[in-house]
């Protein structure tokens, strides 16, 4: 049985695309995983997963999409039974699709940049992460510091605020702001299959830490 890993956001240009799309590249090296699109029409992981294809031959890692939720909940009862992760590229709103991510999910994680505008519509998530709990126990949503301006004063004052604010874990693992994420979205592949060696480090870390819930989830 697979087990599910949503990136869920209300606002827009966030890094669930980047993440859902670098997340799926490297799980699949090792195990079957299918990444579902489920921000339609725009499709931005299932337009990466086009020029992938002609890019590298695939082939533990398979799309799917869906409209809605009843769609979602549907191909992900399929999907599970022949994958060991699949990953939820989410919209970016709160809807019906957002709150079934939320309760299927093993993991959510939330991108979220160290600026005060994502901050506060982080908070508006925090009522439906809290809903969702109250339908389903297990539910578990951390954020995960993306376009992270590395050791810059206002950064760690914004993420000490967002700490106090929205009151979700967070994972270790950080995203920088690297051209590297553009690039490597726009060719198809993870940064672990481009260029840039901090990218590929940090987003090894990311993946190797989302892992490691995991399996202590499994226990
Ligand atoms: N850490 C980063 N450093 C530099 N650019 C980034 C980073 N993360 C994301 N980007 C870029 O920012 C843009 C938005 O990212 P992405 O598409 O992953 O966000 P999204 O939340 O899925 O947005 P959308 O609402 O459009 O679906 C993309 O062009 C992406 O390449
Ligand atoms: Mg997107």
């Amino acid at each position: 049985m697979a087990q599910i890993v949503g990136i869920i956001q209300v606002k827009g240009g966030v890094g669930r695309s980047t993440i859902a799309t670098n997340l799926a590249a490297i799980l699949s090296l090792k195990k079957p995983t299918a990444l579902i699109d489920c921000d339609l029409p725009q499709g931005t992981s299932a337009s990466w997963y086009a020029v992938r294809q002609t890019e590298v031959p695939q082939k533990n890692l398979t799309l799917a999409t869906a409209r809605n939720h009843r769609e979602l909940v549907s191909l992900a009862g399929e999907l599970v039974r022949d994958h060991r992760y699949l990953i939820i590229d989410g919209p970016p709103r709160i809807a019906e699709m957002t709150r079934a991510i939320l309760v299927m999910s093993t993991l959510c994680l939330v991108p979220l940049g160290a600026s005060a505008a994502e901050i506060w519509s982080t908070a508006d998530l925090l009522g439906t992460i809290e809903e969702a709990r109250r339908l389903a126990h297990h539910v578990d949503a951390r954020i995960v510091w993306n376009r992270f301006r590395g050791q810059t004063r206002e950064a760690q004052e914004l993420s000490e605020a967002a700490r106090q604010e929205l009151g979700l874990r967070e994972l270790t693992a950080r995203l920088g702001y690297r051209v590297a994420y553009s690039e490597a979205l726009a060719r198809g592949l993870s940064v672990d299959e481009w260029l840039d060696r901090t990218a590929h480090a940090e987003m090894r870390a990311l993946a190797d830490e989302v892992k490691q819930i995991l399996k202590e989830k499994r226990k």
